[in-house]
Order: C-alpha cells, then structure tokens, then sequence
C-alpha cells in the first residue's frame, strides 16, 4: 500500500479526481445502470467542486436489489457453512487491506475528513470484517434444561434481507459495522450510502463479490433519501433496517417500518459530554477533549461537544484547548492538517447558525466561530474550531446536536451538579469521565444516562465493544457479539422425548 498512496495522493490533487471511479448501483454482483438512467454529483469538501457522477436510484432500483437480495437468501450463501462465511469475511478483510490506498483517498475526496483518518477508518472497516470473520462458526444456540422427558434448544437464525442506510460522516466504517456482522449471521444485504459520499461502499459491495461472496448477498443503491432511501425502508423484503443519521429523519425512519413491522437499529447522534474531575490528569484530558471534538472537524455521532468541567480546572482547562485549537492548521484533507473541512456547504452555513446564534445571546466564543476557505487555494467549506465558554443547561448549543468543530463549555460545583449536567440533553449516546479517582469514576459511569461511557480515553474501545444510544440517541447497539444478535433471531425448539 505504502507505494501506491503517493501516486493516488498525486492523481487526485493533480486532476481533482481519481480514474476508475464506481459510477453504477451494485446489484446482483455486477455495476447496473439505474432504472431511470438519472444521475448525480458527488462533491469534494475540500475544494467545494463537483468531481464524480453516481447512480440516482430510485424505487425501481431498491426494488430490484432487494429482490436479488432475497434470492440470494436461499443459494450458495444459505449452505455454505458457518466457518466458511468466516473464511470469505476474512478474505473481505484482505481485500479492503490490498486496497486501503485507494478506498482512502476516496474517502478523503468524497467526505473531506482528513487522510489520517481515512486511512484509519479503511483499517477500522478490515478489523471489523475480520472479527465478525472469526464470530461466525462461534454464533451458538443454548439449550434449556427441562427435565429427562424434554429437549429444548435455540437456534439463531439471520433475520433475512437487512438494509443500511449509511450517513456522510463514516462512510466506509459505518457501512461496515453494519453489513459485516449481517453477513456474518448470514443475512443478505442492500445499503443505501448517502449521497454526499456514495463511492467507498460501492468499493466495499465490489471486494465482497471479489472475496466470494455470492452476487446479490451485498447490494449497493446510491441515491437520495428522499427517494432511495425512503423507498428501501418502507419495502416489504426488507426484515430490518440499520439506520444511522439524523433524528427527524430516523422518526420518518422508524414510521416507514411500522406497516411492515420491519425490526431496526436506530443510532441518531448525540450531545455527549466529557466530565473532567479536577483530580485528572490534565495533560491527558486536554489531548481527548481536543481528539473528542475536532476529530473529523466534529462530524461524529459520538463526538465530545460538550465539556463537562469542575470549577476550580475550568479556566485552566479551557485555556489550554483554546490554544492547541488556534494551533490546527485548517485544509484539504489530502494535505493531512489539523483540521479538514465539514461536508456540504448546507452543513457549514448551519453550523455557523448555531454560533452566530450564540454570539446574539451574548455566549462568550472564546475562539473561531468562523467560516473560512483553504489557505492554499481559497476553496472549500471549512469552519474554524470553536469554543464557546460557560454556557447555561438549557441554552441551545447544550441541548441541540451541531455536528461540527464547536465544543460547548459547562461548568461545576459538585459531582450532583456534573451528573445532571451530564444527564441534561435528551441524547444519550456517549460520555467520557477523566478523572484519577477509580471509585469515583465508576460511581459516575453508574450514573450517567448513556450507551458507553469512556474513562480517561474517549473513544477508548473498538469494534468488540458495543456501541449505541440512549433517549433520542436511538436504540439497538451496534458492535460487537450484540450486533451479531440485532441481525439473528432466536427460534426455540422444545421438544417430548
Ligand atoms: P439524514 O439523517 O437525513 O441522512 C442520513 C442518511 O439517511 C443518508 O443516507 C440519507 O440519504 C438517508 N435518508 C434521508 N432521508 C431518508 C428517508 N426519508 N428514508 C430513508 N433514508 C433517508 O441526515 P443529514 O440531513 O445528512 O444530516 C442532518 C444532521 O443529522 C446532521 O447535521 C447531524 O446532526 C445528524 N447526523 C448524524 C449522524 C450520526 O452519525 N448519528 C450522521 C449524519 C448526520
Ligand atoms: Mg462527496
């Protein structure tokens, strides 16, 4: 890999773009033109221009993926064993290694998030094929005890064709995290990327029929949500929907898979906050709360947007992220700065509502705040990394997700007030706790409302852990052996001897 990612690196800021681009569905193992022959544009953050055309799908589109996918349930993929979907997912893992170059600079063309990243999200996404690899043949049944004259037993069964609607953000890993262990409890799928970022699924779909999966086992529709992805959650092959994106839109989400009462995973974003006690080590805590919030220019489901912090730290804590804030250099990700650019000039122009908002209240913006463009050439979308000081509970940059570069300062007296400070958003996704108090930590992991909790590392974890929300932060984990069981269902089996 390492000899192919300067040349790559060269291609796409030479040309703006990269030769061999997926420009189709993925469906039935092979590139298919969409129904309507429509198409659209995806763009480059980093430079704010368009620079590759995907597939417009449509309902003819789903509709036909998911036929294929349900087909494909009853093959080769339905008696190939366990243990030999393992060897095939781990093959997946291989492909995605080979091909790590290329799927990142994708990445970074297509999300904007910084090399760096991209090249640790393609990594992300082979670990998580390979553990779900090694999970398959391990996936068992119990059985229950009832007495000489009874057997009775479970056994797991794949809930059948599962579709992933997958945000901009993650592209490749959430793709991942949610097809992988499908495929591993041998259900089929259809995805639906977004359509700032379709390609590197596309990729994905691609090495998968290369790594032996059966055509039609992992389809890929690009498209809107609007219309892709609206009609692959309300159709009725579909036996579960993994979603992950924005709350309003999971409501309409969760509405489509009523009528057909179609089981799903809701993962919505979040509020999530860093409690830094003042027996923590300091040094540490400033790394994480920076990595926390500005990693993928604040992009993340599970970022830390808001500090929690103790008085007498406050302004000492503060202090320092300011400064180590004003040091990111911000520009094109293919450059690898501090700091890349957010998505979609939409998404940049409502970040800055937030702040220019918060500004109107009177909230003190200790740094950015601004809109700005690459230095080196003048484009893009990018938005400085911003702090803002000392906010009340219920001000709306505590309580509203902003999906950006902006971390929100809270301030306590007492462990009391932390917690409910902690507790007071209606998300409940992550939190982190920094603190040398091993006790106390705990006490607090106890007590504060989320699906994960990080003590003295945020984001500590990995694909074995599970992941998920509380309250508006949705439902279902993802991860881990609890994602493997979100895409089985149990059937017992009681038998009079
Ligand atoms: P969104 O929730 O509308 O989009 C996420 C995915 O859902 C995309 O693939 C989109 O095409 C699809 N989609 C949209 N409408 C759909 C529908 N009716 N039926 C089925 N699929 C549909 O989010 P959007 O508008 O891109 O971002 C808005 C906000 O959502 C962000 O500012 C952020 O706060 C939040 N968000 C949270 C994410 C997370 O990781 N939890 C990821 C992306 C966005
Ligand atoms: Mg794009």
């Amino acid at each position: 890999m390492e000899s192919v990612l300067p040349g790559l690196v060269q291609e796409a800021q030479s040309t703006g773009t990269l030769r061999g681009l997926p420009t189709g569905n993925f469906i039935d193992g092979a590139w298919q033109v969409p129904v309507g022959g429509a198409m659209m544009e995806t763009f480059d953050p980093g430079t704010g221009l368009a620079f590759a055309r995907f597939a417009a799908g449509n309902a003819d589109d789903v509709d036909v993926a998911v036929r294929s996918a349900s087909a494909a349930l009853c093959g080769r993929w339905h008696s190939m064993s366990p243990a030999e979907r393992g060897r095939t997912l781990h093959r997946v893992a291989d492909l995605i290694r080979t091909n790590a170059a290329r799927l990142a600079v994708v990445e970074t063309l297509d999300s904007g998030k910084r090399l760096v990243e991209a090249l640790g999200d393609v990594a992300g996404a082979a670990n998580c094929f390979d553990y779900y690899a090694g999970a398959c043949d391990k996936h068992q049944g119990e059985t229950i005890p009832l007495g000489p004259d009874y057997l009775a037993y479970t056994l797991h069964e794949p809930v059948g064709v599962t579709a992933h609607i997958i945000p901009w953000n993650y592209p490749l890993s959430t793709a991942a995290r949610g097809i992988a262990p499908a495929l591993a409890a041998g259900c089929t799928v259809v995805a639906k990327p977004a359509e700032q970022t379709p390609l590197t699924a596309l990729m994905l779909a691609d090495l998968c029929l290369q790594a032996g999966l059966p055509p039609g086992v992992c389809n890929v529709v690009t498209g809107t949500g609007r219309e892709a992805g609206a009609a692959l959650v309300r159709h009725p092959g579909i036996h579960h929907i993994s979603f992950t994106g924005s709350v309003t839109t999971g409501v309409d989400v969760m509405q489509s898979a009523a009528p057909n009462i179609t089981r799903l995973v809701l993962e919505l974003g979040g509020k999530s906050p860093i409690v830094v006690l003042q027996d923590c080590d300091l040094d540490n805590a400033v790394d994480n709360v920076l990595g926390a919030i500005f990693e993928n220019a604040g992009q993340i489901c599970s970022a830390g947007s808001r500090l929690v912090v103790a008085r007498a730290i406050h302004e000492q804590l503060v202090e320092r992220v300011v400064a180590r804030a004003q040091a990111l250099t911000l520009g094109h990700g293919l450059r690898n700065p501090g700091i890349g650019p957010v998505s979609s000039v939409a998404h940049l122009h409502k970040i800055a509502g937030y702040v220019e908002r918060a500004r109107l209240r009177g909230v003190r913006v200790r740094t950015g705040g601004n809109i700005r463009r690459d230095p080196d050439t003048g484009q893009g979308w990018f938005f400085e990394p911003t702090v803002l000081d000392d906010l009340s509970p219920m001000d709306e940059a505590v309580q509203e997700e902003i999906f950006g570069p902006v971390l929100g300062v809270q301030v306590f007296d007492d462990l009391d007030e932390a917690v409910a400070l902690a507790n007071g958003t209606p998300f409940g996704l992550v939190a982190g706790v920094f603190t040398r108090d091993f006790s106390t930590a705990h006490r607090l992991a106890q007590r504060i409302d989320a699906g994960q909790v990080f003590i003295n590392e945020y984001f500590a974890g990995g694909i074995s852990v599970p992941f998920g929300g509380n309250k508006r932060s949705g439902f279902g984990r993802e991860k881990g052996l609890e994602a493997l069981r979100s895409y089985s269902r149990t059937k017992s089996v009681a038998a009079r001897l």
